[in-house]
């Protein structure tokens, strides 16, 4: 089939190479001419698995790239609309981009074509899509509209999209439903797991991909609800992951056995410093003010939030209970990026803690394997030093923080870090060793959910404090003047 893509972001770029690599012709549109001439060129703007290897199979054959709307629509069978939708100041999702696309895509319409909106929106953006396309003069008849919600994780999103878990289509109408399946065939027919060249597929993927058809407002709805599902649960087994602190057990023996229950499962089980990124964040708060507009108070979705931000406080403390005071101290800091895989710093814990930490008079010196890049543009930051590698950064420094689950970041040589370190001192956020790891080479280990783990003769060196002293929160919730005086 025909498709265009509008919108060349995450979301828009995953899905437009993908359709691409099932067989469809694509166009993926961007008004950010400096992004679509990069794309041209065959550079990938952004740190995906697997993505420069198909927009290098796919570039100048089935998948082209435009600045124009219009070209795109006349071309397309299907047009997906993959622009952002940010919060505005209330929480609630900003649809305005969405809504200008609307209308450039209304002055190309001709013949029956299917607008599926694929960016996460609130419930019924697809009837204000549809209004919204009529009042900007696309003729009755010429285009139905349907919901298509991704569920791309970044850093697996190109193997989220080629083995889903399920795909959701939302559609109200026979065009837009037989479109979309017609679509998604080679992934649920399993036709395009049996071509030779495809992407590897991840463990215990299924060979032949699960659709699930609704009408518009339920596909609309999943979306919202499945993402603040997964943040609730993060949010839950952090709180669980405190109490366990604090009773002296262990949150990933508590997560193994409660995850191995079917009906709860092992995923989005790790406890940490809280999500971030540019979907939990936004979704829950938009989501939260979809049930507003309903006049329901979904407070559930309140407390997520508030105990995701008190994660990052639990952090905070475990850095000056490990070091007494901060200012002037030197900190490792391992990962800028919101989780591992990706250079995406937005809404990153990491970043949040880092900038606390700054304001606090702390020295930090930093690596991510992807994410410097991005970090250096954020001006708040001033201050931070980048190191070359994990090593770099560690080198005489007070205390090791470990703020993102990169793969390399879980498979340190250890011995190494606790001769680098000035102080034995490791701060986990993010649960990658176990606690007898550290000790068996003399480093002290702080992580989440678990007690103090210190070799014999460091244990007092260990031990927390008996009376808690209440510290300024730099960056997070800071006290008047607390910044200035950093
Ligand atoms: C999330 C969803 O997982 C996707 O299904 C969805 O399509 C996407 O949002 C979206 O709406 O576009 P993503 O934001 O890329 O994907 O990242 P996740 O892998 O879900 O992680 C989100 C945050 O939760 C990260 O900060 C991660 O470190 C944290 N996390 C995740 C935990 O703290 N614990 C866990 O067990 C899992």
């Amino acid at each position: 089939m025909r498709i265009a893509v509008i919108g060349s972001g995450y979301v828009g770029l995953v899905s437009a190479t993908c359709f691409a690599e099932i067989g469809h012709e694509v166009i993926s549109v961007d008004n950010n001419a400096a992004k679509i001439a990069m794309l041209e060129r065959g550079e990938v703007p952004i740190h995906e698995q697997f993505l420069p290897g198909l927009l290098d199979r796919h570039r100048g054959r089935r998948l082209k790239f435009s600045q124009s709307v219009a070209e795109a629509v006349e071309k397309a069978d299907a047009v997906f609309i993959c622009v952002g939708t940010p919060p505005s100041a209330t929480g609630e999702a900003d649809l305005s981009f969405v809504e200008a696309v609307a209308s450039e895509i209304a002055s190309a319409l001709r013949g029956g074509k299917v607008i599926v909106e694929k960016s996460t929106v609130p419930v019924r953006t697809c009837e204000w899509l549809r209004k919204s396309l009529l009042l900007n003069g696309a003729p009755l008849g010429s285009f139905s509209v349907a919901s298509n919600p991704e569920f791309l994780r970044e850093g697996t999103a190109v193997t989220d999209f080629l083995y889903p878990d399920r795909i959701v289509v939302g559609a109200d109408d026979e065009l837009s439903r037989t479109t979309l399946q017609k679509i998604y065939e080679p992934l649920t027919t399993g036709s395009y797991y049996q071509r030779e060249s495809f992407i590897p597929a991840p463990e215990a993927a299924p060979l032949k991909a699960r659709i699930i058809i609704t009408n518009a407002r339920s596909a609309e709805l999943i979306k919202h609800a499945a993402n603040a599902f997964l943040a609730m649960k993060i949010s839950f087994v952090n709180t669980v992951a405190n109490i366990a602190e604090c009773v002296g057990a262990d949150i990933t023996e508590v997560c193994a056995g409660v995850g191995s229950d079917s009906r709860i499962g092992p995923r989005f089980l790790n406890a940490g410093i809280g999500y971030g990124g540019s979907c939990f964040p936004k979704d829950v708060q938009a989501f939260q003010a979809v049930a507003n507009h309903c006049g329901y108070d979904f407070g559930l979705l309140t407390e997520v939030m508030r105990i995701n931000a008190e994660q990052r406080r639990v952090f905070l403390k475990k850095v000056r209970s490990a070091l007494w005071t901060l200012r002037g101290k030197k900190l490792a800091a391992l990962g800028l990026a919101f989780k591992g895989d990706t250079d995406d710093v937005r809404e990153s814990p990491a970043i949040e803690i880092i900038e606390a930490l700054l304001a606090e008079g702390a020295k930090v010196r930093a690596y991510d394997p992807a994410a410097i890049g991005k970090t250096r543009e954020i001006s708040e930051l001033n201050g931070l030093e980048y190191a070359a590698d994990a090593y770099d950064a560690m080198t005489g420094a007070d205390a090791l923080l470990i703020l993102t689950e990169w793969k390399e970041f879980a498979s340190l040589d250890l011995n190494r870090v606790q001769k680098l370190l000035k102080y034995p001192i490791v701060i986990d956020g993010r649960n990658l060793y176990e606690r007898n790891q550290m000790t068996d080479v003399g480093l002290i280990y702080y992580s989440i959910g678990r007690s103090v783990a210190a070799p014999k003769h460091l244990t007092a060196a260990a031990q927390e404090p008996e009376t808690e002293v209440v510290l300024p929160i730099g960056g997070l919730e800071l006290p008047s003047g607390a910044r200035s005086a950093a």
